[in-house]
């Protein structure tokens, strides 16, 4: 070949060119234009027959056709570069010139309507009932010191009765509340200083909240809730505590719902005991609680405990127990949910399991 293989070459590139300039201007869309730059460059592209002609150029003007090569490569890639410019540019002036997004529009999915925990729901009850007596909902921490968990409450250091209160400590002295009870404490403190400045040293107050303890079976879990009550006031007796206490059964199960107190100890109360009410589901008097697997057969079921506020306890948070008098009790918020709704194991009100929560 001669001199004109040089001149054939050009000539090719030439009219690749104009034809690619065209077509990467054309291209519609980035995948469009890299098919098109694929066509010219790639393996087989067009450039490469162009090349084989290369074959022909004698040695002496090779160079020269290989640059004629390499400037057409170089152009066909700033080409190409424009091009996928312009067409990002164009994305986006499209994309902000169309109407915007609405964002209040509806969703496509519908999440149906959630509903009040279980146990949340048999709080928000207790604490209405309450607020009907008289009483004021106040919240306590739940991280707590030991002094008003235990000592202030009475508890002797390393007395049994803190055994069935194993909890988790933090550094010494501070503790996850085993119960609600250190409500009482903190309240007591609070009353007696305002009796300091001349109040009167009355308080009916309950708190309700999350307490702890190192427990884990089906009727005890390491989180659970309950709610404190307690009246303090000048002449409070028993009484008093029984008729709340009634009151409360006959709320939550009914007019006519029997409350037994059973003696029982507890540190912070003198006299202490348990509080039953008769059993919801096979009522004492009908014969039939032989078979009754929720009371054991026995017609009572547990919900807490109660007794009058321990001298020591009023010692302790600065009131005088030689002029005030008291009552308190606590109960167990998952067990009563637990009771109303037929609950057979406590892990189910936490575990948080759609199929069980859509149940209520
Ligand atoms: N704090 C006790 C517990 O968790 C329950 C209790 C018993 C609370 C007697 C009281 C009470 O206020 O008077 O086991």
């Amino acid at each position: 070949m001669s001199a004109d293989a040089v001149a054939t070459i050009q000539e090719r590139l030439d009219a690749l060119g104009n034809r690619f300039e065209a077509a990467f201007a054309a291209a519609p869309t980035e995948h469009e234009l890299r098919a098109e730059q694929a066509k010219l460059l790639g393996k087989k592209g067009e450039l490469t027959a162009v090349l084989a002609l290369m074959r022909d150029v004698p040695a002496d003007q090779r160079p020269a056709a290989g640059a004629l090569v390499n400037a057409f490569k170089v152009k066909v890639e700033s080409r190409f570069e424009a091009c996928l410019k312009a067409l990002g540019n164009a994305a986006l002036r499209t994309e902000l010139e169309a109407r915007p997004f609405d964002l209040t529009l509806p969703g496509r999915l519908s999440l149906g309507r959630g509903h009040v925990h279980p146990v949340l729901a048999v709080r928000d009850e207790l604490l209405e009932i309450f607020s009907d007596l008289g009483f004021q909902s106040v919240d306590g921490p739940e991280i707590e010191l030991e002094a008003n968990n235990f000592t202030k409450l009475a508890f002797p250091p390393d007395h049994p009765a803190t055994d069935m209160q194993d909890t988790f400590w933090f550094d010494s002295g501070v503790l996850l509340r085993t119960h609600t009870s250190n409500v009482q404490v903190r309240e007591m403190i609070a009353l007696a200083e305002r009796v300091k400045q001349g109040a009167r040293p009355a308080c009916a107050i309950v708190s309700a909240g999350a307490v702890y303890r190192r427990d884990d079976d089906v009727t005890h879990s390491p989180m659970f809730n309950q709610i404190e009550g307690f009246l303090v006031d000048e002449h409070v007796s028993m009484a008093e505590l029984r008729g709340v206490l009634s009151a409360l059964a006959e709320r939550l199960y009914g007019p006519g719902t029997a409350v037994r107190f059973r003696p029982s100890y507890f540190p912070f109360v003198e006299p202490g005991a348990e509080v039953d009410v008769a059993c919801v589901f096979c009522h004492v008097d009908d014969g039939s609680r032989s078979s009754c697997r929720v009371c054991k057969t026995t017609g009572w079921l547990e919900i807490g405990g109660c007794g009058m506020v321990h001298p020591e306890v009023f010692r302790h948070t600065g009131l005088d127990p030689e002029r005030v008098t008291g009552f308190a009790f606590g109960m167990g918020i998952d067990r009563i949910a637990m009771l109303r709704y037929g609950i057979p194991n406590i892990r189910l009100l936490f575990d948080n399991d759609p199929r069980f929560l859509a149940q209520f």
